[in-house]
């Protein structure tokens, strides 16, 4: 009879402490883990940001909220965070300094939802990130101070939003960057300068824009890339010399789904990017042409070897003609050579004759 009821003493006391240390610690709606470093207030339906975290939060999980807004200085008191996840929290605001003092955090999830724009000192506080990731939100421009304390971001996603516009700085102090994502947004050219600093970039991924003129200095600052891809744009034609930039051993380039125009000349290029070791273009069977009307929906791999008949033959016609002239040229010149020179004779014995 005694020891039930000791346990029983027991069980209570435990079921007590837990629930008063639940209690204390973690904040309304939330679940915390292992002590309390993994804070998961997922789908808590919170309408603002708890203010009673533990100090010793590592791992927070705000996704599946309401939140509209990010003030600035949103998490005072988690200096260990190193895990900070807030998708789906339709989050349409982000001041500036949201995330200052968040030194150790590595990874900063914002993803699906509705920001439209970050502000000039949103990346305040985050010199240490590694991971950020932006995509399904609706920004539409990145100019040059929006990423700038951002020194060692290795990794970056922007998939999936609006972007038409970038600015040539806008990724400048991210030279440690491994991963740029830009997929399925609104980028129309790429111009001379906007990947520049970004020697240690190795994804570049650009499919599902609308890429049409791309400048030829565009990639020469990437030499560590092992993937660009470029599949899905509006691409018409493009310079041998822009991918010659490239200087990295074995990049990987996607072109397919483009809006090819089929010429010698693009047969050439592609021609003269299979002569180059370190580039390959994985895609070339599904490199598709769209123009002229003859060769639509036919790869270009099926006509490459037609595309510069019709200049070669013009060629020929041109060497023909010329040699033709050419020679027509000195034998004319030869017989009215001839015709002096027997003019001349027949002058001399006229001469010869006269002088006789
Ligand atoms: C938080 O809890 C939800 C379920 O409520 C789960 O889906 C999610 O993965 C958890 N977050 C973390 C970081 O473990
Ligand atoms: C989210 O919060 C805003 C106010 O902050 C409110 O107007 C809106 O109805 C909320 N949405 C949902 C789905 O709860
Ligand atoms: C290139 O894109 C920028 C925006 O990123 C735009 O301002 C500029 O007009 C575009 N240039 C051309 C030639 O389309
Ligand atoms: C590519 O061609 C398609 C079909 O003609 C057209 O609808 C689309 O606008 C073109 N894309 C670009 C970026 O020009």
């Amino acid at each position: 009879m005694v020891l039930p009821a000791a346990l029983l003493l027991v069980f209570q006391f435990s079921v007590a402490s837990s629930t008063s240390e639940t209690w204390s610690l973690c904040p309304r709606g939330c679940d915390c883990r292992e002590g309390i470093k993994y804070v998961n207030c997922s789908a808590a339906s919170l309408q603002q940001i708890p203010t009673d975290f533990p100090t010793d939060t590592e791992q927070l999980d705000l996704s599946k909220n309401n939140l509209t807004i990010l003030p600035a200085n949103a998490f005072p008191s988690l200096w260990r965070i190193n895990i900070l996840l807030i998708s789906s929290s339709n989050v349409k605001r982000v001041e500036g300094g949201a995330f200052d003092l968040l030194e150790n955090l590595w990874r900063l999830d914002l993803q699906r939802n509705d920001i439209r724009d970050l502000g000039h000192r949103f990346s305040i506080g985050l010199s240490f990130l590694n991971e950020l990731l932006l995509s399904d939100n609706h920004l539409e421009k990145l100019n040059s101070f929006m990423f700038q304390n951002l020194d060692n971001v290795q990794k970056l996603n922007l998939n999936n939003n609006q972007i038409s516009e970038m600015s040539s700085g806008a990724f400048r102090s991210m030279t440690r960057l491994r991963q740029l994502h830009l997929q399925n947004n609104q980028i129309d050219n790429l111009t001379n300068g906007v990947f520049f600093m970004l020697q240690n970039l190795e994804v570049l991924n650009l499919q599902g824009n609308q890429i049409k003129e791309i400048d030829t200095g565009v990639f020469t600052s990437l030499t560590s890339l092992t993937l660009l891809d470029l599949s899905k744009n509006g691409l018409e034609r493009i310079k041998f010399k822009t991918f010659l930039g490239i200087q990295t051993w074995g990049t990987h380039i996607l072109l397919s789904e483009n809006n090819w125009t089929c010429d010698c000349e693009l047969q050439r290029v592609f021609g003269k990017l299979h002569s180059v070791q370190r580039l390959i273009v994985d895609d070339y069977e599904n490199v598709i042409c769209l123009e002229p009307p003859a060769l639509r929906d036919l790869p270009l791999a099926s006509v490459d070897t037609q595309l510069c008949i019709a200049e070669t033959v013009t060629v020929l016609v041109i060497t023909v003609t010329v040699f033709i002239t050419v020679v027509a040229a000195i034998v004319m010149a030869e017989r009215n050579r001839k015709k002096r020179t027997g003019k001349h004779w027949s002058e001399e014995s006229e001469d010869f004759d006269s002088q006789n």
